[in-house]
């Protein structure tokens, strides 16, 4: 492969944010340009997941044309974004020699776009970042909105920094690599992204899931799908930064997704909790009277014509660990989630598919144990 310049590939217009996303198919080969342009820096250090290393090597190396990149690889795994993992990192960016005039390019699923994102918003105070992401998860969730962390023994995420990268390169050809499974798990967050802000969407995501489940990552609907959640996303975060408000309704699904993924020490799949979450919240939206009846019905259609999970007992979970997953242990562990503010858990429900309840500007509404056990039961 080639080089292409950052003239060749289109990035996302009118997003309403302060660095362009490249979406296209190919556009990995514009890579070492679009860093030159958006994130020119002395030393370029590339931090990629060793499976992605592996399968994308040379097309990386071949983006950058001469340009001299130093690549440093992180081992497969959510075990890696770890303190440890990114002090190890950060030491070796000095070993290099890397100074302040440095950029780090991230190349992984979101794992890595997590970890890097963190090395670089605190090597020497902070230094720019670009961020391809590899998964489809990655693409549609963790590459956009600045949010990057590691895991240190108290929880996930619960060590990081808001840094926004200087530019998104997104290649859907890179998902050609990616097994099936994983691919599902990001098509869990797109569905979410039709729920919580645009119906017509939804729509596009189920009229292209059997071309998408017969091609894969080859498949003509991907990059507009891709491009399409990337707007959403992008329109949330851009109007609440901070997650203080909009940025809620992300959660979507969530709440329980969260207490599945933490009974069963994230034994599971983050795409197959939240395709179950969203079942589960819809329902309890339905419960209480925010949405009309149907709306469950609807989302458990459009999650199960993905290919996931729409009840606890669909999970693929080792035997062992079903035993945890009742909905009274689910119930429990929603009240560990950091949305448990005072006495009631809090959920981002849907009114309709496309419309989030406002709740006058909180974005997320109380409910009562009780109702959460029988829309888990
Ligand atoms: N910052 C955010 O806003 C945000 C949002 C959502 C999720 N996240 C984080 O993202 C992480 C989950 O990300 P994920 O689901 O992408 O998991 P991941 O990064 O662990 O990747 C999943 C697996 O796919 C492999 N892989 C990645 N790209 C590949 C490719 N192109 N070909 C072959 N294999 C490939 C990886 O080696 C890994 O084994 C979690 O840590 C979560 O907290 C962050
Ligand atoms: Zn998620």
């Amino acid at each position: 492969m080639t080089a292409r310049t950052v003239g060749d590939v289109a990035a996302l217009r009118d997003l309403p944010l302060e660095y362009p996303v490249f979406v296209e198919t190919g556009a990995l080969a514009a890579l070492g340009d679009v860093v030159h342009a958006f994130a020119p820096a002395h030393r370029i250090g590339i931090i990629a997941d060793a499976t992605v290393a592996q399968a994308h090597g040379d097309a990386i190396r071949a983006s950058f044309g001469g340009m001299r990149v130093d690549l440093l690889t992180v081992a497969p795994g959510e075990q890696e974004k770890t303190r440890e993992r990114w002090a190890q990192l950060t030491d070796a960016l000095f070993a290099l020699e890397f100074g302040r005039d440095s950029t780090i390019v991230a190349i992984g699923g979101g794992v890595v776009c997590d970890l890097a994102g963190f090395v670089a918003a605190t090597f020497m105070r902070g230094v720019p970042i670009v961020q391809v992401p590899t998964t489809l998860l990655a693409m549609v969730d963790a590459s956009v909105g600045g949010k990057t962390a590691v895991d240190p023994p108290a929880g996930k995420n619960l060590v990081g920094a808001f840094h926004n990268p200087k530019a998104v390169l997104i290649d859907p050809l890179m998902l050609r690599t990616l097994p099936a499974s994983v691919l599902r798990a990001g098509l869990a967050e797109m569905i979410k992204h039709g729920v919580i802000a645009d119906a017509a969407y939804l729509e596009a995501i189920l009229h292209a899931l059997p071309e998408i489940a017969l091609r894969g990552a080859d498949s003509e609907a991907l990059p507009s799908l891709v491009a399409n959640s990337v707007r959403i996303k992008a329109a949330v975060v851009a109007e609440d930064t901070r997650e203080d408000g909009l940025r809620q309704i992300l959660n979507f699904g969530h709440t329980i997704a969260h207490a599945i993924e933490r009974l069963v020490d994230y034994q599971v799949s983050h795409g197959e909790a939240v395709a179950v979450g969203m079942v589960v919240e819809g329902r309890i939206a339905e419960s209480i009277g925010l949405a009309k009846p149907g709306l469950a019905l609807a989302i458990a259609d459009s999650v199960r014509r993905a290919g996931l999970p729409t009840s606890i007992d669909g999970l693929s979970l080792r035997p062992e660990l079903r035993s945890r997953v009742s909905p009274l242990a689910v119930v429990r562990a929603t009240r560990g989630d950091k949305k448990a503010r005072g006495g009631l858990v809090r959920y981002a429900l849907p009114r309709q598919v496309g419309e989030m309840e406002a709740a006058e500007g909180a974005w997320s509404v109380p409910v009562l144990d009780e109702v959460v056990e029988r829309a888990l039961a």
